[in-house]
């Protein structure tokens, strides 16, 4: 969309895994610096900025939002099971950053690798393996949240799973996700419910949560088959 990002993209051509890594990096610290709390420049050289540093990520991985809905197998069963796992991992959850991260359980751990999720990653993204890591995300402390950012290769593509969501708030913290044509897509997830997104590619956020608003989300990671077979 920018010159200015195709000039950037240039440079990445003969890159190393390492220089990559750094560049994203770089791209992540600057769409966080220019969208406190995930609100990006409406005008101006710094609203210019962040469309070419959104574009020069979604240079570098796939992009988009494949999916959001409540699929057949997250029966309520499931949903209660996977719960009362978020519910045990949160007691050793650590701080990182603005939210609790704790790792999957054996219920999060067989979701990751199931047929039903595979089934459903495939009819929607060609050549797609899960890498079997499953993250339980709490942000459940006033202020907790996370700038615009993409996630590392093993959520190239990310299955981001609504746990709870307990608000009073009229403005609860939405998903918010960014084109690199400078629009926002706020999703507001239901328990239950799965948001499938390019994540390596797609700058995303989690906007703040308010005082009283609690969050679970697990996300499983999926990456190409190339990277899951090295
Ligand atoms: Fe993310």
């Amino acid at each position: 969309v920018t010159a200015l990002a195709e000039k950037l993209h240039d440079l990445t051509r003969d890159a190393s895994a390492d220089e990559i890594d750094n560049y994203k990096l770089l791209l992540c610290i600057a769409a966080g610096g220019l969208a406190p709390e995930g609100h990006p420049p409406v005008d101006g050289p710094e609203a210019a900025a962040f469309r070419t540093v959104v574009d020069c990520l979604g240079r570098i991985h796939p992009t988009g939002l494949l999916y959001r809905g409540r699929p057949d197998f997250m029966t309520d069963e499931l949903l209660a099971r996977l719960q009362a796992e978020s519910d045990e991992v949160r007691k050793v959850a650590v701080r990182s950053d603005l939210y609790f991260l704790g790792c999957g359980g054996p219920t999060a751990d067989a979701l990751a690798v199931s047929g039903e999720l595979r089934a459903l990653v495939d009819q929607l993204a060609e050549g797609m393996e899960p890498t079997g890591i499953a993250s339980y995300l709490f942000y459940d402390e006033p202020g907790c949240g996370l700038s615009p950012h993409v996630d590392t290769d093993v959520f190239t593509l990310n299955a981001i799973l609504m746990l709870r969501h307990e608000h009073a708030s009229e403005s609860p913290s939405h998903l918010v996700l960014y084109s690199p044509e400078g629009e926002e897509e706020r999703l507001l997830l239901e328990p239950g419910e799965i948001a499938l997104l390019f994540a390596g590619g797609t700058v995303h956020a989690r906007e703040p949560v308010k005082e009283d608003e609690r969050i679970a989300l697990l996300t499983l990671g999926f990456e190409p088959v190339a990277a899951a077979a090295a």
